[in-house]
């Protein structure tokens, strides 16, 4: 069995920018408290907590004298204002990818613009650019959502449209060029990002070329499971969060396996399903060496 990783495979830059600083943070023996799990993987998540650093859901929830990280998803400009009031320090690990977008919505509502934003609602970082928006919002999970809301529109005279950095390229594409038909000379921002636009292309690329592909991030990482769906298109895919989830049955007599992960997956868990897959390929080695010796 041969074993394919992606170059793009792991940490994004934004997310090794926030890891980076809050365990540097830790290290300075502050008190640190993040709002929600720094990064969508369990394992750092814990790891942190064992370090001290705090997990809030609310700056309400924030003990006096910690210091609040802003994880890489960034936040509405409601709670910058909370964090003010209660006179915390706070460090920004906003990526700068999404802060662009927040300055985007708030542009928008400026120039009387609606707002659309092509992702999952319930997502902290779409959340967190609605609540940069200052004027009317639209939030739409592809194609269908969006046509369904035009349906029931006039062509509106000015439109900014923008998608979550993690957003599906494809379905995006779709989106872009349903709106220019749509709409006259909509304000259109090609906003996911590059570090997700590589490893969607690669994970393509790569699940095209291997029988099985595993991929290898938080079951609750957007990137991950967009990494997944663009895999399963073609090949038998699976999402594992650790090498423990590994079956390794399903890997017996796979030619090539391909291997990636999402932004949020620090080497190290990349390294234990590597090792752990290796240790499938010897195993078949001896698999081949009893067959030739029953053989003889
Ligand atoms: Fe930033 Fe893109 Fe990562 S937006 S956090 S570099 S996935």
């Amino acid at each position: 069995m041969e074993i394919r990783l992606a170059k793009t495979a792991g940490f994004c830059f934004g997310v090794n920018r926030a890891v980076k600083l809050t365990y540097q943070l830790l290290d300075e023996g502050r008190k640190v408290a993040t709002l929600g799990p720094l990064i969508h993987n369990p394992q750092v998540v814990d790891d942190l907590q064992k370090r001290g650093a705090l997990t809030c859901s609310d700056v309400d929830d924030v003990p006096d004298g910690y210091e609040v990280v802003i994880r890489s998803h960034g936040v509405p400009e409601t709670v910058y204002d909370k964090i003010q009031t209660r006179g915390l320090v706070f460090h920004d690990a906003t990526c700068p990818f999404v802060a662009k977008i927040h300055k985007i919505a708030a542009e928008a509502g400026k120039n009387g613009a609606v707002l659309l934003v092509a992702g999952d609602r319930t997502h902290p970082e779409v959340e967190g650019i609605v609540g940069h928006a200052t004027g009317p919002v639209v939030v739409f999970a592809g194609l269908s959502e969006l046509e369904a809301w035009a349906s029931e529109n006039e062509p509106q005279k000015s439109i900014y449209a923008v998608a979550q950095t993690t957003f599906r390229v494809e379905s995006w594409e779709a989106c872009k060029s349903f709106l220019k038909k749509w709409c006259t000379n909509p304000k259109i921002f090609d906003t996911i990002c590059s570090a997700t636009w590589t490893r969607q292309q690669e994970a393509e690329d790569l699940s095209q070329k291997c029988d099985h592909m595993v991929i290898i991030g938080g079951h609750h990482s957007s990137n991950t499971q967009k990494l997944l769906q663009v895999a399963a298109r073609h090949t038998d895919a699976v999402s594992i969060e650790t090498a423990a989830e590994l079956d390794k049955n399903w890997l017996r007599g796979a030619k090539v396996v391909g291997v990636t992960a999402g932004a949020s997956t620090p080497s190290s868990i990349i390294e234990e399903v590597l090792n752990c897959m290796s240790e499938e390929i010897r195993d078949d080695m001896s698999f081949a060496e009893m067959l030739e010796a029953s053989e003889a």
